[in-house]
């Protein structure tokens, strides 16, 4: 009698286990990633469910359930979304993760052609310039992530994995094997490591020196949304298991696209070293207008029985070897390595070259990043270094010329105190960069804040270029932003070069800059990472600087865009007494520190609706679009999934978001239609 209710109750039960791990995952999506996926409507609905389903069954009780605790912004959460806390949890790969033997020339794979089994296919495909990764899925879900570590074993990303559009979480078929694996590249799309980069740079954050170094720094980072907001991708190309689908590497693909993985087109199967190179040469050219890197392509051996006879050295899998492309790359002369000291302090350092041509220019300066760079690279003046421009716009220093001679046996000494003002350098723990701490005695530091305070997309003030300012600096007219609003008339055409006329025209640059509102002036301050956009959202929430000034880092966390760092360089800004005085003579002098509330909605036309916005519009901003959604009850999310609504489609939408969009049905709808929908 007993085991027939169980038998009844069974499926409720399982319906209650589902309905824990959905909700965790849309509260880890909504908090976490930024991300929702389900309408606030949906995710009540499941939860009033769940909760009578537990009433049910009193013996399910479990503490961690979405129903006994609120949705959490931090990256722990009860069930299967797992991130340990500070590090990452080590595993070890149910399979080692090897790396590939590189080839350079036709001979060379002709070579190892040579020495397999004569007729034999062979698959091509792109080499991705990014990190491996190893997925692994449990009954369809994907229950790890693994970086491919020592090879032997890796850190469980899994957190930062999950926000990759294209990783399926679950896969739901009848078809799948109990387990499986699939391996890929981690990367960051070229346009996202450019805004990355531009965004850091002013930001005067050290630049990532190419987009695999920016994915790397990314993957590991322990902010999910802020790996989120970064705009990782991944391509599959590799599928492990027991018990898999097919009898070559080409069908595994294949089957893995059909199960819903993101496994590139450019795969070719090719039967000798002719249409090799052939497909070397296409994709040579075309890999330029790729959106992410690639430094070569691959090469397989396509039946698995062949695989498996030709087997393993220690490192690398016989099976398969690499074609890396040429880059265009000079030895040149190190001459010298100075310093640049930014608004922020960071100290970066720059290789002064003997001038080369390169792909067309001549380079004659290269970033050198920071000091973990020099010490990798083992450079120092008198070296002759190798400057290479790949698919990258910015020269790059990749190594320096092998003499043979050894260990040198001195290192190179960064420099332990300013070049500007002196004052000794500090390195801030977990970055790479040095900086100096001198912020308000600093002549770069000093210069450089009032420079971006006076900046179009800041204050706005014309008439102060940087000479104007450099010249006030001297003349002791302009210590700080504050000063700028007590200057004079008489002051500034007491200068040469200014006469009234300008001097005239300067103060009512600044007189207007009263009315610049309160987003733009909290950018104005240049508190580091708040750039103009999160500083538009902040301002949004905290329509007060008073309110701002007391929010604790954790309330700041809650607004998109602000992860842990930022909300501490918020908190600290604050707590500086010499910020302080400044925010009150700013407040003394009549700048807004006051602006308007979020908006409430003003319609729920669109509630429930998850509308992602692409490609460029007419009649509105991006900016203008997404307000109006949330005004109208509706959520605008960063990438297509299921769970879209439908898409805003201006001109110009990106081909990768199109084709998905039109691979999962998802209705676009033209800036015109919307505007009449609303
Ligand atoms: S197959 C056992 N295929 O290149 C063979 N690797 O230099 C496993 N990579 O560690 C690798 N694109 O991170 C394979 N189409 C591709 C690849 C690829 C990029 C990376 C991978 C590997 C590294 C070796």
């Amino acid at each position: 009698m007993l085991d027939l209710f169980s038998e009844i109750e069974e499926p409720e039960r399982e319906e209650l286990r589902a309905l824990r791990k959905e909700l965790e995952e849309a509260n880890y999506k909504y908090y976490v990633l930024n991300m929702p996926t389900l309408s606030d409507r949906e995710f009540d609905e499941k939860m009033h469910r769940l909760q009578a389903l537990e009433a049910q069954f009193p013996d399910m009780f479990d503490p961690k359930s979405p129903t006994q605790h609120v949705g959490s912004d931090l990256a722990v959460t009860g069930y299967g979304l797992r991130v340990t806390g500070k590090g990452f949890e080590q595993v070890k790969h149910k399979y080692p993760m090897l790396s590939l033997a590189n080839s350079y020339s036709r001979e060379e794979i002709e070579e190892w052609l040579r020495k397999l089994p004569s007729g034999v296919e062979i698959v091509c495909e792109l080499k991705y310039d990014g990190l491996s990764i190893s997925l692994w899925y449990e009954h369809g879900v994907l229950v790890r992530a693994l970086t491919r570590g020592d090879g032997q074993q890796g850190d469980d990303v899994i957190a930062n994995i999950k926000t990759i559009p294209s990783i399926p979480w679950k896969i739901e078929r009848n078809d799948i094997p109990d387990f499986f694996e699939l391996r890929g590249e981690v990367l960051l799309p070229w346009e996202r490591f450019e805004a990355l980069n531009k965004e850091r740079e002013e930001q005067e954050e050290p630049l990532f020196a190419n987009p695999r170094n920016a994915a790397s720094g990314t993957l590991k980072l322990q902010d999910p949304r802020e790996v989120a907001r970064r705009g990782l991708e991944a391509y599959l190309y590799y599928m492990l298991g027991e018990n898999l689908p097919g009898s070559t590497h080409f069908e595994r693909l294949d089957t893995a696209r059909r199960w819903g993985f993101h496994i590139s087109e450019a795969i070719k199967v090719c039967k000798n070293v002719d249409e090799v190179m052939a497909y070397i040469a296409y994709w040579d050219t075309e890999r330029k207008n790729l959106p992410v890197a690639t430094d070569g392509i691959v090469l397989k051996v396509n039946n698995l029985a062949q695989q498996e006879e030709l087997g393993y050295t220690a490192k690398t899998p016989r099976w398969a070897i690499a074609y890396k492309f040429p880059a265009e790359k000079q030895l040149t002369l190190l001459k010298e390595i100075t310093y640049q000291v930014g608004r922020t302090g960071v100290v970066t350092p720059v290789a002064n070259l003997e001038p080369v041509q390169l792909s067309g220019t001549m380079v004659q300066r290269a970033t050198l990043h920071n000091e973990d760079f020099i010490k990798s690279l083992d450079i120092r003046p008198g070296d002759r270094v190798w400057v290479e421009k790949g698919g990258e716009i910015i020269p790059k220093i990749t190594g320096k010329e092998d003499t043979g001679n050894g260990v040198q046996d001195t290192d190179y000494q960064f420099i332990t105190h300013c070049p500007e003002c002196g004052a000794e350098l500090v390195r801030v723990e977990g970055e790479a960069a040095w900086r100096c701490p001198n912020e308000s005695g600093c002549p770069p530091q000093i210069k450089g804040k009032i420079e971006h305070f006076v900046s179009r997309k800041a204050m706005d003030i014309e008439g102060l270029g940087e000479e104007t300012i450099d010249l006030f600096y001297q003349k002791g007219l302009l210590h700080n932003i504050a000063d700028i609003y007590d200057l004079k008339l008489e002051d500034i055409a007491a200068q040469e070069r200014l006469g009234e006329k300008s001097a005239q025209n300067i103060l009512d640059g600044i007189e207007a800059s009263k009315n610049v509102p309160w987003a733009r002036v909290l950018f104005a301050l240049g508190i580091r990472m708040v750039g103009e956009t999160t500083a538009k959202k902040i301002a949004r929430k905290y329509n007060t600087i008073d309110s701002l000034q007391w929010a604790a880092a954790e309330q700041l966390c809650a607004i998109e865009d602000v992860g842990p760092q930022i909300a501490e360089n918020i908190v600290k800004y604050f707590e500086d007494i010499r910020n302080l005085e400044i925010l009150d003579r700013l407040r003394r002098a009549g700048l807004q520190m006051e602006g308007e509330a979020a908006p409430e909605p003003t319609s729920d036309k669109l509630a429930g609706l998850s509308i992602v916005i692409s490609g460029t519009f007419s009649h509105h901003s991006r900016d203008e679009y997404k307000a109006m959604i949330e005004a109208n009850g509706g959520k605008n999310v960063g990438s297509v999934s299921k769970k879209t609504s439908f898409i805003l489609a201006g001109e110009n939408m990106g081909p990768e978001k199109r084709k998905k969009a039109e691979d999962l049905g998802i209705k676009m709808i033209s800036e015109d239609d919307f505007l009449e929908m609303l």
